[in-house]
């Protein structure tokens, strides 16, 4: 695994018509780092996270992710290199009628064939049972094992969206607003989940949030953005100097 995880220079994006979604960004995530990005709607955020998956390409600068460069990535290794990585959203996405089994396995479907894929559909193997009940377990969350994804609460929910994430032991976890539609229990549970992950398996995780309280408590190092620029890099502590800690801190962000 490569020391340093990410890797942004002077990285912009411009949307088509001139809009900037990033601009001129610089930052250096080691692995293994846990790194909580907060920023306002509109900062920037999921445009970053979609330069980090090669969802989108950098228009100026330059961005490594995991020692691959970013700007000139081929699709193959752009396939290989997402391998490596997994995505949790605000809205979890899980197959609402099939088991939680199914829904986390589907986090290893990126490296099956497709006629592994059909298998699994049908029936787990042993092993791939094993692999599920193991990061299930991390989760609390053996006993809904073959309870179906819509009978679960919307916190268990977007926890087997994490045990989905977490299958395939990647390198660097991408959170784009994880909590944002849960409530304030499960939000904490969810990036205990988290940090926990990622002092137990190394994985580097970056994270988007909007919430101040959340990122002072779980993350020990915090990004600002803020109309596509960076205002803070550094400890929790410092941004209770900045103005958005403000007196409605909760939603100083929204
Ligand atoms: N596909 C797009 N085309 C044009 N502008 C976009 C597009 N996606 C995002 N933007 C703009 O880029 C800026 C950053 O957006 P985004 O990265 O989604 O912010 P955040 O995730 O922090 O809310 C916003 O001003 C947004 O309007
Ligand atoms: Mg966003």
């Amino acid at each position: 695994m490569p020391v340093i995880a990410v890797a942004a220079q002077k990285l912009s994006k411009v949307y088509p018509g001139g809009h900037y979604g990033l601009r001129d960004i610089s930052i250096t995530v080691r692995a293994g780092e846990m790194v909580g990005i907060l920023g306002p709607s509109g900062a920037g955020k999921t445009t970053f996270f979609r330069l980090l998956n090669g969802a989108l390409r950098p228009t100026a600068g330059s961005l490594t992710v995991l020692g691959r460069p970013m700007g000139q990535v081929s699709t193959k290794d752009l396939r290989r290199l997402r391998r490596r990585m997994a995505f949790v959203y605000q809205h979890h996405n899980l197959a609402p009628t099939m088991s939680v089994a199914h829904n986390v396995l589907a986090g290893c479907l990126g490296t099956y064939s497709l006629p592994q894929t059909v298998r699994s559909l049908v029936a787990l193997l042993p092993q791939e049972r094993e692999r599920v009940w193991a990061v299930l377990k991390q989760l609390g969350m053996v006993d809904k094992m073959y309870r179906r994804a819509d009978e679960l609460s919307g916190g268990e929910q977007q926890r087997v969206a994490l045990a989905r994430a977490l299958i395939s032991r990647p390198e660097l976890l991408l959170a784009d607003e994880p909590i944002a539609s849960v409530d304030v229990k499960t939000a904490a549970t969810v990036l205990e989940s988290l940090r926990e992950l990622n002092a137990r398996q190394g994985t580097t995780v970056l994270l988007n949030l909007h919430q101040v309280d959340f990122a002072l408590q779980h993350c020990s190092r915090l990004l600002v953005l803020s109309a596509g620029r960076l205002m803070y890099d550094g400890e929790p502590e410092g941004i209770k100097e900045m103005h958005i800690y403000g007196e409605n801190r909760r939603h100083a962000l929204r």
